[in-house]
């Protein structure tokens, strides 16, 4: 089966050599602290490094198990009182979702275009309902729609946010997977401090397995989400986020970016060339300059559901549009994961979707004549 699902590095993308290295390196600690417990917000040392990345105090800096985790202490804790209210786009990453379901939130999702979040969408939404606890965003090569906030719409939302007092939680774990372009201001460094929660990973810059991702956070929310990690675990993996501080130490991120955000590039390039050459008029899909994802709107209101079906049946598949709405919406796309499979599997892929895609596009009734 050719996966467009997985949306994770393929093997080769790995750093196995230098995480080796690393991980010696940090067993060699005169410290012996590597692969001890240590505090409940993680390794002094990493916590340092990016407070001073970001130039925040290293108290504002939360260090988690992978970024989602950090993520669902969060919320938590945001949505701990009556207030349950929070925004997404629409579509947004499934996991998040689920774990804000699971919290009792009510999700209202706000519709996007080629540009990132509509704003007036948003500003309806704002006008709709009452104050949300927050908003959750992912402004560069959104997963799931490989999407990237315009500039000028970053600066207009941070101002929106100032008007109408609404929190921002910025998840930003492929801001530095990126392949061409400018790099963009997250909306962290963009807004006045303690309107932004800032979220990010090393799961797409170095290794996902490592389980390394992190908060900033204002210095109150920060006390609090240690607090929920204190009674949820001794300690986080301190080993990995002592490799990931190595990694970071001796300079091999920029070297790392650069070797797997290539082969990326090939296969972003296998994947919107196979599309362009398949795919019939009426498609349209992403073109995103990194991160892992495109998405794909079908023609003909195609249920993507029944593509599904047949592309698993013809040996590929993928992750049907529905999956990213919290109501309505995405029946008719799909996300489209490139950064698994190799180029060569990605164009043969691509082929069978577009082959199932005909098929199903031939089985649909014949539209009534135009008189
Ligand atoms: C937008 C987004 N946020 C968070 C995560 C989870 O990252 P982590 O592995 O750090 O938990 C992912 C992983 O795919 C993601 O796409």
């Amino acid at each position: 089966m050719i996966s467009f699902a997985r949306g994770v590095p393929g093997p080769d993308c790995l750093p196995l050599e230098e995480i080796g290295d690393c991980t010696l390196a940090v067993l060699q600690r005169p410290e012996r602290d590597a692969a001890q417990y240590g505090p409940p917000a993680g390794f002094p040392p990493l916590r340092e490094l990016l407070a001073e990345r970001h130039g925040v105090d290293p108290a504002r800096v939360f260090v988690s198990n992978g970024s989602l985790q950090g993520l669902a202490f969060l919320w938590q804790r945001l949505l701990q009182g009556e207030n349950k209210r929070v925004l997404v786009e629409a579509p947004t990453y499934d996991r998040p979702l689920k774990i804000l379901q699971g919290l009792g939130a009510e999700v209202t999702g706000v519709p996007m275009d080629d540009g990132g979040l509509e704003l007036d969408a948003l500003e309806r939404a704002l006008d709709e309902g009452p104050k949300p606890a927050f908003l959750y965003t992912i402004p560069t090569f959104q997963n799931p729609s490989g999407r990237t906030l315009l500039l000028e719409r970053r600066r207009q939302l941070v101002d929106l946010a100032e008007a109408e007092d609404l929190l921002i939680v910025e998840d930003d774990p492929y801001g530095l997977v990126r392949f061409e372009g400018d790099p963009l201001p997250s909306l962290l460094e963009l807004a006045p401090a303690g309107r932004v929660i800032y979220s990010c990973s090393f799961s797409k810059t170095i290794a996902p397995g490592l389980r390394v991702g992190y908060l900033v956070l204002p210095p109150e929310l920060a006390a609090a989400v240690e607090a929920i990690a204190v009674s949820t675990y001794v300690s986080p993996v301190i080993f990995t986020q002592a490799i990931v501080w190595e990694f970071l130490r001796t300079g091999l991120l920029e070297p790392n970016l650069q070797r797997a955000g290539g082969l990326l590039r090939e296969r972003r390039d296998a994947m919107l060339g196979a599309l362009e050459r398949e795919f019939p008029d009426g498609a349209s899909w992403s073109r995103p300059e990194g991160g892992y994802f495109i998405w794909l709107d079908l023609p003909g209101e195609v249920d993507a559901g029944a593509l599904l079906s047949e592309a698993e049946a013809a040996g590929v598949t993928f992750v049907k549009g529905t999956d990213f709405f919290a109501g309505p919406g995405g029946e008719s796309s799909a996300r489209l994961a490139f950064s698994f499979a190799v180029p060569a599997e990605i164009t043969d892929g691509v082929g069978l979707v577009a082959e199932a895609l005909r098929k199903l596009l031939g089985r649909v009734a014949p539209l009534p004549a135009t008189v």
